[in-house]
């Protein structure tokens, strides 16, 4: 009964792509093909009912994306809901709104789509029904299952989402794995192949077709879900399927009725340029339903934790505790000179002695060491004007976090802290459940929520990845959930490779941000007491780059990851680091590769400076930047840091050329990155 995946259907589907056609008629009756397309017309989402089952297909410009593909489910001690379907019902709307961001890459988001929702009930035995509801926008496609309360779908446990996304296309992925059996599992370097070559794989997954689409799988609005990775099926196969999460049971998802999934999102862009910023999973978040949102403030920060990464201080107790009241002193006197909003303090609290990955239940959230007097550092940050962000790590000691969660932020709040840094640094989350089942998922979920209702803004380390939720909750500031910057100062490796950001941006970027911490200007981390080797870890950039990093990764909190005495070593460089903001009005990729290049250009939000950032991977590039998006006729001054002559990221990393120069919006702007180089601007109106 597999007509969805008939021979006969997969040679029609190839003969209308190759002849551009529409969809060939297919017998049925007229109600079990239903079509809904993007405003612009482009787009063509096609769902189908034949012979029970149910699927749909993406076309855009009357080119294939995706082809028939499945849509059920299969539950544990119940029959799989996949078979003997027929369309019982449909309905139409559209929408075309415009709303304004608290903070984001970009200020206003459009929201305009088409949709259509299509009511299935199964023809024999149970009669269970639900609709499937797509939204069909100029930038992609998403679409859910809505499951009704009815009588012989009540309580359920889904063992299996049987959601395909059958490529048209042997599209070239950039993809990390998602069964990698290891700590944070996102922590990962990018791999690049065809589709048909992947085993199983996270989101979100950008791949490229053979005529220059760029596809970006995803989803939205994971709530009380598990969340979705892509499995491949082998033997060239371009077929991928949701992937769920399991719980410890092995059950992916238990609910019941009324229940709606996540949104699958598939982003479609024609360029590059067009991928980012991706608004399509904030469009199918709920709005932000906060009473004020006065009080989340994005910013940059500090923070005592660079030295623990370096192994010159230690999260536990001792003699090289980091979390000291001086030490900690000494980090707010210097955001506090500096105009940096926050200091994040790890290694704060009870919990860290011994192996600290494995004291899950050791970890107080509110008693700090006796060396670090709380209540006097949070009024010194006070009267400093600097808030301090308290560093809540559980080792995935989920239900140790949770008991203590609301003493926690109520004494954070007394106290002035409105932020924290979570953690989950561990193999397996709670009981025993992968970090991103749906256990792990509602955890993540309550910690945004309970910290809402105590005005904290939260970024996230080891994280469920970002799937628009701060739409809704606009104090979910970032995430990591990618390797970041402290795997350069102890990964086996040697570090991230100069590629890396570069694959992140159009890759893992296009989730959300991501608290990568840049600015490590100490490169060969001679601060951990000696200079590192070309086999030891170490940054694998060049000064310059690190400062391209704050314009590039988007975090609307940033921090500025160096230790202060590294910082005050070179002030030239680091007034960039001061300068840049961390707030956008708009965003605009100027050109890139993915896992090659990267240049960007973001307006600072309420005002009218804008911030060029650069890098490149190992190779040189040089690049002409008309400056157009400048004002007419206004004047503006560039702040340049660019890679100094002879800088290489792997032989002289560290020469940084600072220059100024006049430019209008008709300037074009020689852009020379050296190898594993990079380069930011800070474009100011003239004086
Ligand atoms: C991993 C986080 O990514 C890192 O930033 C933090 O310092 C350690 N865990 C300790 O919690
Ligand atoms: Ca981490």
């Amino acid at each position: 009964m597999h007509i969805i995946r008939s021979r006969s259907l997969v040679r029609a589907v190839r003969a209308s792509a190759i002849a551009g056609a529409l969809l060939l008629p297919v017998a049925g009756r007229a109600q079990d093909t239903l079509r809904v397309t993007s405003p612009d017309r482009r787009t063509t989402v096609t769902f189908e009912a034949r012979e029970g089952q149910v699927g749909y297909s993406v076309r855009r410009d009357g080119e294939w994306l995706i082809t028939p593909s499945q849509l059920g489910f299969e539950f544990r001690n119940a029959p799989a809901l996949r078979d003997s379907l027929r369309v019982v019902g449909s309905s139409r709307s559209s929408r075309d709104s415009t709303w304004t961001q608290p903070w984001g890459e970009v200020a206003r988001v459009r929201d305009h789509h088409n949709e259509l929702r299509v009511s299935v009930a199964e023809t024999r035995s149970l009669g269970r029904r639900f609709d499937v509801v797509f939204r069909v926008f100029n930038d992609g496609v998403g679409f859910r299952y809505e499951l009704p309360q009815q009588p012989n779908l009540g309580a359920f446990e889904i063992s299996n989402e049987l959601t395909e996304f059958a490529l048209a296309d042997n599209a070239t992925a950039w993809w990390i794995a998602s069964d990698r059996p290891r700590l944070d599992r996102s922590e990962q370097l990018y791999s690049t192949g065809p589709v048909s070559t992947l085993a199983r794989v996270q989101t979100p997954l950008t791949m490229k077709t053979s005529t220059g689409t760029y596809m970006v799988i995803h989803e939205a609005n994971v709530v009380n879900y598990a969340r979705m990775n892509l499995a491949g099926r082998g033997m060239e196969s371009r077929t991928l399927t949701a992937d769920l999460a399991p719980m410890v049971d092995g059950v992916k998802v238990r609910a019941s009725t009324p229940f709606t999934t996540p949104w699958r999102t598939i982003q479609i862009a024609d360029r590059i340029n067009d991928l980012a910023p991706s608004v399509l999973g904030l469009n199918l978040n709920p709005p932000n339903v906060l009473a004020s949102t006065d009080w989340i403030k994005p910013m940059k920060y500090v923070g005592i934790w660079w030295g623990m990464h370096l192994g010159t201080m230690t999260w536990s107790s001792g003699p090289k505790h980091g979390a000291t009241t001086a030490n900690t002193k000494r980090y707010i006197d210097f955001a506090a000179k500096n105009g940096l909003g926050g200091v994040l303090v790890e290694g704060w609290n009870i919990g860290w002695d011994g192996d600290w990955i494995q004291n899950r239940n050791a970890f107080s959230f509110t008693q700090p060491y006796p060396d670090y007097d709380l209540p006097a550092l949070a009024a010194y940050a006070k009267q400093k004007g600097v808030k301090l962000i308290a560093h809540n790590e559980t080792s995935g000691g989920l239900a140790n976090y949770e008991r203590q969660m609301d003493s926690a932020y109520a004494l954070y709040h007394s106290l002035g802290i409105d932020a924290i840094k979570t953690g989950y640094v561990t193999d397996t989350m709670g009981g025993g459940h992968s970090h991103w089942s749906q256990v792990a998922v509602n955890h993540y979920r309550k910690v945004i929520e309970t910290a809402a209702k105590y005005g904290i803004m939260v970024d996230a380390h080891e994280p469920i990845h970002d799937t628009g939720e701060r739409r809704t909750y606009p104090n979910m500031m970032s995430r990591e959930g990618a390797r970041g910057q402290e795997y350069n100062a102890w990964s086996g490796e040697g570090g991230n490779p100069p590629e890396h950001e570069s694959n992140l941006f159009f890759t893992r970027l296009l989730a959300g941000p991501m608290d990568f911490t840049p600015g490590i200007f100490d490169i060969l981390e001679r601060s951990s007491g000696h200079a590192h080797t070309s086999e030891e870890p170490r940054v694998r950039t060049t000064l310059a780059k690190q400062l391209a990093l704050y314009v590039v990764l988007y975090s609307p909190v940033q921090m500025a990851a160096d230790l202060p005495e590294n910082y005050e070593k070179q002030p030239a460089a680091f007034k960039f680091i001061r300068d840049v903001a961390v707030d956008w009005d708009t965003t605009r990729v100027i050109d890139g590769r993915i896992g090659e290049y990267v240049v960007v250009a973001r307006r600072e939000r309420g005002g009218p400076q804008w911030f060029l950032g650069a890098i490149t991977d190992e190779e040189a590039r040089t690049f002409e930047v008309p400056l157009d998006f400048l004002t007419p006729g206004l004047s503006y001054v560039a702040e340049i840091y660019a890679d100094g002559a002879g800088a290489n990221w792997l032989t002289n990393p560290m020469p940084v050329a600072i220059s100024s120069r006049a430019v209008t919006s008709a300037t074009r702007l020689r852009v020379a990155l050296a190898p594993g180089g990079g380069q930011a601007i800070r474009i100011r109106p003239a004086r």
